[in-house]
């Protein structure tokens, strides 16, 4: 996708050395690994030498000022696609086993300098067992920020596109959200993920649940963090470089739309050019 790039251990440090010059706090690390290196449990995922383990290293061996976060799930190492190993029907992930197996994961991340973790899955009892395995490992401040609120969205598409992370077969409405239900839903799940421990709570996708995020916002007592994903960034790109859309204009009203919403913080793929048009 245009604006969208991989980026090897030694060319992300370098952009973020420059990245943390200009004064961003702060970097969002996805791993994506060769297909040949995928297997059915995402056993890549688990490699102190994997490449987001790598690049923390190498971050922190150079001091930038910068937080890592990390994006916790198998999806991007599972030959299948899913977001850990499936049970042995196969009809959808299994939840225990997945959970255990990112607390090890979240581990990894934290020995190689990850400040915050934040498990993207939405397996059941992940928060639980992430504080309570970093926990007893003297990881008492890495924090975690919960895909506490993730719908089953179209929109991730070009994300799993760059990250080949699609699913083979089926979907992720096993245990991501379904969109078409109420707001209770999704304050039940961020309410959950709350209580057992989380720092902060995600709404995902951000643009076109505005409602959930201002739901959340007014129950949870953490910072609200909302997501704008993949295909919002992708459906404002392709308009503006047709000229069907000011850039510029529209990047800012709909970011501004989701911090009126009330979310803390804001993930975006445009966080470059809000820097540029907040500064001018
Ligand atoms: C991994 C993950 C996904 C995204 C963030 N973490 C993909 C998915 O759930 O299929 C999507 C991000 C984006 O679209 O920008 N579970
Ligand atoms: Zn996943």
């Amino acid at each position: 996708m245009p604006g969208v790039h991989q980026m090897s251990v030694d060319v992300a440090t370098d952009w973020l050395a420059e990245r943390a010059e200009e004064g961003y706090g702060a970097y969002l690390i996805f791993g994506v690994i060769d297909r040949h290196k995928k297997d059915a449990d995402g056993s890549a995922a688990l490699d102190p030498d994997n490449v987001v383990c790598r690049l923390l290293r190498s971050v922190a061996s150079q001091k930038l000022p910068m937080i890592g976060i990390t994006d916790l799930c198998f999806c991007e190492y599972t030959d299948h696609g899913h977001c850990g190993p499936m049970t042995a029907d196969g009809s959808t992930v299994a939840n225990d086993e997945t959970v255990s197996r990112l607390v090890h994961q979240a581990l990894n991340h934290a020995r190689a300098g990850a400040s915050i973790i934040a498990p993207s899955g939405m397996m059941d009892g992940t928060v639980t067992a992430l504080r309570a395995g970093l926990d007893a490992n003297h990881f008492t401040d890495v924090s975690i920020l919960a895909y506490a609120v993730k719908y089953a969205s179209a929109f991730y598409g070009p994300f799993r596109d760059a990250a080949d992370s699609a699913p083979a077969f089926g979907d992720r409405r096993s245990y991501q959200m379904d969109p078409a239900r109420g707001v209770e839903e999704a304050l039940h799940e961020a309410l959950l993920d709350v209580e057992q421990g989380a720092d902060m709570a995600m709404v995902k996708p951000a643009g076109p649940y505005l409602d959930v995020i201002r739901a959340v916002r007014e129950v949870v007592r953490v910072p609200v963090v909302a997501y704008q994903v993949s295909g919002e960034y992708a459906m404002l790109e392709a308009a503006a470089r047709n000229n069907w859309l000011d850039r510029d204009r529209a990047v800012l009203e709909s970011l501004i739309a989701i911090k009126r919403a009330g979310a803390d913080l804001i993930i975006t793929y445009y966080a470059e050019l809000l820097a540029k048009l907040i500064a001018r």
